[in-house]
């Protein structure tokens, strides 16, 4: 169920659109930061009824994005490493496998503590500086093992 805070900045920014619809992007942005990042059914429906559109038009939109997480919870923080063609030439492979055994999980899993999450993602548009990984809303970049443990032990 969303939140009257969450109910009320998504009113303000359907003020922004011509149609009400095109916030449903900045809408599901708003309840994932305000759930404590995941978004239910319930939530879609709602932000449905806000925008006067369908459930599953919502749905269609959380779904095709990997910026939304759900039907699977995700831990504090969610690692996302880029997997496209230019983070995959420098060896976002090696990173991946990195982060999973230091933290001890596959991809797609989440720490027993329930504080990583680790994903794969599509490009992320930020190919200059393969290969990278997002965190939460932070972009880390040109990385290597080392950086990796750097920055993880940064969540500590
Ligand atoms: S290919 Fe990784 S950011 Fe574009």
């Amino acid at each position: 169920m969303l939140t009257d805070k969450v109910r009320e900045e998504i009113l303000k920014i359907t003020a922004k659109y011509y149609n009400k619809r095109s916030a449903v992007m900045d809408a599901l942005m708003l309840v994932q930061k305000d759930c404590g990042g995941n978004i239910t059914r319930g939530d879609m429906e709602d932000i449905a009824d806000m925008l006067e559109i369908k459930p599953h038009e919502v749905n269609a939109v959380a779904t095709f994005y990997t910026m939304y997480n759900y039907a699977k919870p995700v831990g504090r923080y969610h690692i996302q490493v880029c997997r496209n063609i230019s983070c995959a030439l420098l060896e976002a492979e090696r990173v991946i496998a990195h982060i999973e055994d230091t933290l001890g999980i596959k991809t797609g899993d989440t720490t027993p503590d329930n504080k990583f999450t680790l994903s794969t993602a599509e490009c992320l548009g930020s190919c200059g500086t393969a290969p990278m990984m997002q965190i939460n809303d932070n972009y880390y970049e040109n990385l290597t093992p080392d950086k990796v443990d750097a920055i993880l032990k940064g969540f500590e």
